[in-house]
């Protein structure tokens, strides 16, 4: 068995910055209580019809391939993650895997469907295959475009303002020095309140969770059975919603649950934390937990301030801003932390 270490990373943010200001041209909002709320200044907004989840998480990709010093064509494995992909199916694993130009490989490419704990389920995934020698370079990407999708008008200002769009990236490699990689990755999940930080539709389920009226199914006009009524078009259905309290109340639970988890697995306290990088859910969420387990400002890196909550792609680009600040240095234990819709979460601790 080998140890998996991250060999590369890379993230990429599309040009146009978007403040708090700008937000409120559509919506009923102010700077002032997207600040005090979320702590988000400002977030990133992809070229609309020109980028794609897919074409942002490829370009992180060549930076991550390009920063673990290989070549393209030495990706045996890609794990994408996302909840704003291209299509409905197929997913962008196989449309990265032809961004990047590497189809003649045919490698395997799997897409992960865990909202913000996206990269770490992939992490985890990434870890079983490459610790048991299966591959030698995972591509692991996380990446959201979720200004094509969000409600701009004051109807969805509660999830609106929160996220951002960007991409994120590893490469994951064997290590046969047992001291440095992943040390280990804890997943979690739990369905009971799977509708309360959702897009539902449009989706196959017919009205059958939550009644069918409450979507105009059946459809006298197409019985043949279809993922989108017009019901949905005209009553809004078709954006995502959250009941953001119950989301905080459970996150400022779980983030400190698995990440002690993960700690006491390998014998460690929160004070052997070098670097916690959360899932940059909400400001407040990270600062709640950072007080929970009586952490230092300098063991927490935040950076939702610029980018908003960017989902699967969060905790890549964050991890890679904080070891490009210098924040991260060899021999650091690294925490990875998320937690989101599913509801699901997960943790890892890395030895860098
Ligand atoms: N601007 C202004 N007012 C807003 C608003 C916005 N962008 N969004 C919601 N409001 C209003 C609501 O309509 C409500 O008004 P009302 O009292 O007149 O009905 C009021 O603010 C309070 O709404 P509530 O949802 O209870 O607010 P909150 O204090 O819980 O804050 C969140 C809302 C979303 C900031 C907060 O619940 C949160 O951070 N939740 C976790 C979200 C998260 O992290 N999601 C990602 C998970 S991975």
């Amino acid at each position: 068995m080998f140890n998996t270490k991250i060999a590369g990373l890379g993230y990429y943010l599309p040009e146009t910055v978007v403040s708090n200001d700008e937000l409120t041209q559509y919506m009923d909002t102010t700077d002032e209580w997207i600040q005090e709320r979320t702590g988000i200044k400002e977030r990133r907004y992809a070229i609309k019809h020109e980028e794609t989840t897919t074409t942002m998480g490829a370009i992180a990709a060549q930076r991550a391939i390009d920063d673990a010093g290989i070549d393209k064509s030495e990706v045996d494995f890609i794990i994408f993650a996302t909840l704003s992909p291209d299509y409905f199916f197929p997913g962008c694993g196989v449309l990265v895997q032809r961004e990047l130009g590497i189809t003649d490989q045919e490698v395997g490419a799997l897409d992960i469907r865990n909202q913000c704990s996206g990269f770490l389920y992939g992490l985890s995934v990434a870890d079983q295959f490459v610790k048991t020698g299966m591959y030698k370079n995972v591509l692991l990407v996380g990446s959201e475009m979720h200004s094509m999708g969000l409600d701009f008008h004051t109807r969805g200002r509660n999830v609106t303002v929160i996220f951002g769009d960007g991409a994120g990236a590893a490469i994951l490699q064997p290590t046969e020095d047992e001291s440095k990689g992943i040390l280990t990755t804890h997943l979690h999940a739990n369905g009971t309140n799977a509708e309360e930080l959702a897009m539902i539709t449009p989706g196959s389920h017919g009205g059958h969770h939550l009644g069918k009226e409450k979507f105009g199914f059946p459809s006298e006009s197409d019985p043949g059975g279809i993922y989108i009524t017009q019901k949905m078009i005209d009553d809004h259905l078709i954006y995502p919603n959250m009941n953001g309290p119950l989301v905080f109340k459970t996150a400022v639970k779980k983030f400190p649950e698995v990440i002690t988890e993960a700690l006491k697995k390998v014998g460690k306290n929160p004070g052997d934390i070098d670097m916690l990088i959360p899932h940059q859910a909400n400001l407040r969420i990270a600062q709640f937990v950072q007080r929970i387990l009586g952490l230092k400002d300098e063991q927490v890196y935040n950076n939702i301030q610029k980018y908003g909550n960017t989902t699967a792609a969060s905790v890549p680009i964050a991890l890679t801003e904080a070891r490009d600040e210098g924040k991260i240095s060899e021999g650091d234990l690294v925490c990875l932390a998320a937690f989101g819709s599913g509801f699901t979460w997960g943790s890892a601790l890395i030895r860098w």
